[in-house]
């Protein structure tokens, strides 16, 4: 007659047999390497076939309580004061003396003393009129005391069954010294049945390691007839191809918590753009180089774009030619409404924030005007490992009264901080459209230098003045290249990395 057993089972048997005895789970466990659970669960196995059983024992123990461990390892203070003694050559001391090399608290000192009297080590004597000890021997060897304490060394929980009367003696001297603890368990006695005691172990069968239950096994319950393979949870699992979020997106989705975060509200704007809105609105004169067909894309269709109301054309307009209500005395050329016309695909969101100010002067809104844009733009540049010709800005813009360059460089410094940039400087720049104009750099500690982040800048009086915004209220405002944080977030060298999308990098994308 066959049994089948796992076979850690059959091992777990192998051994209780071969040992022919009841045997300490605890203790097995201990010497099988194996997890005290894992032993019971076997036992219950073996139970499940009547192959053997366990019984369940109260024990006694002794152990070392803290003071105890402390002597076991230092010495009992006899033995301590008697070294000291040694050492030193002192054959005869005022007790007083002695207190003090000993360096002993006074109550350990005197139990110290008064054990080596009873050691016969020491004599005492008031005979001077002073309390002297003197030393009675020559060698002092280990006491019983001593050997027994040893014991606790290998074995810290001495059963109370197994000392005999000699270690019963010294057992009461230490809990007389309050030195040990006792302590009451149950333990578990393993043991084989007849039926174990005989089987011949090659009707023992392993059961089938098996590594998935089918829905068949579970409803059939053959389940029951395989051992199933422990998983190790520490082995990486196998690698999932699904969907997720593309890293910018991630990227961008936490730049936008930042911005929540400080208060903004996120603003779009259209992809196609009026050179309007796009330049003129940001007095950039009509002959600018940014303008030109090598820098800007200019659409066929649709050619032309909407502007807003004649009047702040016409504002506009007035600022290029004169600096119309500004105080600027403008550009000093004839403004081309047709220019302005001109669609071009947005090479800023910049736009996107003028739109915001003239918004703000259609509505009469009123300060503090906090919001930012995540978009897209587009410039014509050659592509190559550091540039994109369509790529994504990051832009703010707080309009607000009595806002200075200081409050800017404090955004910046929360704004980059969130971003986990520490340490950032700012430094004198040009953009045709903030005065004073900076530019911001953060330092980059894996690469240990100062990254060149974007722009920003208090906005001239010559691009908020068209939409009504005047002294003290101002502008203040900062953009910047996603792809660039993007590139040293991620560690990619190459920037089109980010769109050419390497599959090997993106499957290594946390979800
Ligand atoms: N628009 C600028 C750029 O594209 C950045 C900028 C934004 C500068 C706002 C100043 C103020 O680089």
């Amino acid at each position: 007659m066959t049994i089948n057993l796992k076979k850690q089972v059959i091992n777990i048997f192998k051994v209780i047999r071969k040992k022919d005895k009841e045997l300490i789970a605890s203790e097995l466990a201990k010497e099988l390497n194996i997890d005290y659970i894992v032993l019971m669960a076997a036992v219950n196995d073996l139970i499940g076939h009547n192959l053997g059983g366990f019984k369940e024992e109260e024990i006694n123990q002794v152990s070392l309580n803290e003071e105890g461990i402390k002597y076991l390892k230092e010495g009992l203070p006899e033995r301590k004061l008697i070294t000291l003694m040694l050492t030193a050559g002192i054959k005869e001391i005022l007790i007083k003396d002695l207190l003090e090399k000993s360096k002993l608290n006074t109550q350990i000192f005197y139990v110290g003393v008064s054990n080596m009297k009873k050691n016969r080590w020491i004599a005492q004597s008031k005979a001077t009129g002073e309390n002297k000890i003197f030393l009675t021997a020559e060698e002092f060897a280990e006491t019983d005391l001593e050997q027994f304490l040893k014991r606790f060394e290998e074995n810290p929980f001495i059963d109370y069954s197994t000392l005999k009367k000699d270690d019963l003696i010294q057992l009461d001297i230490l809990n007389k010294r309050k030195l040990i603890s006792k302590i009451r368990k149950t333990q578990r006695i393993i043991y084989l049945t007849k039926k174990g005691k005989t089987i011949k172990l090659s009707d023992l069968k392993e059961l089938k390691q098996i590594s998935k239950i089918t829905p068949e096994m579970l409803s059939t319950g053959t389940w029951k007839n395989y051992d199933l393979k422990p998983f190790d949870v520490t082995k990486p699992g196998p690698l999932l191809k699904a969907g997720k979020i593309h890293p910018l997106i991630n990227l961008i989705n936490e730049i936008r918590e930042i911005f929540l975060s400080m208060g903004f509200t996120e603003i779009r704007g259209p992809i196609i753009e009026s050179a309007f809105y796009n330049f003129d609105a940001l007095f950039q004169p009509q002959d600018h180089p940014a303008r030109e067909m090598q820098d800007t894309f200019y659409l066929n269709n649709p050619k032309v774009a909407k502007l807003p109301n004649k009047d702040r054309v016409l504002a506009v307009k007035e600022t290029h030619e004169n600096g119309g209500d500004s105080k600027s005395l403008g550009w000093g050329y004839k403004w081309d409404e047709e220019i302005a016309k001109n669609t071009v695909m947005r090479t800023h969101t910049t736009a996107t924030t003028i739109r915001r100010l003239a918004q703000f002067y259609e509505n009469n809104d009123k300060p503090p005007v906090k919001v930012f844009c995540i978009d897209r733009v587009f410039r014509n540049e050659k592509v190559d490992k550091s540039h994109l010709a369509e790529f994504t800005q990051i832009e703010g813009i707080v309009i607000d009264e009595n806002v200075t360059l200081c409050d800017l460089i404090g955004l910046l410094s929360e704004f980059y901080k969130k971003m986990g940039f520490k340490k950032i400087i700012t430094r004198p720049g040009f953009f045709p459209y903030t005065e004073p104009s900076m530019e911001v750099a953060v330092y980059y500690d894996e690469l240990g230098e100062w990254l060149e982040m974007g722009g920003s800048g208090i906005f001239r009086p010559e691009v908020t003045y068209p939409w009504g915004i005047k002294n003290p209220t101002r502008v203040l405002a900062w953009g910047q290249g996603l792809e660039r944080i993007a590139m040293l977030y991620y560690g990619r060298k190459d920037i089109r990395d980010l769109y050419v999308n390497p599959i090997k990098w993106l499957r290594q994308q946390s979800y």
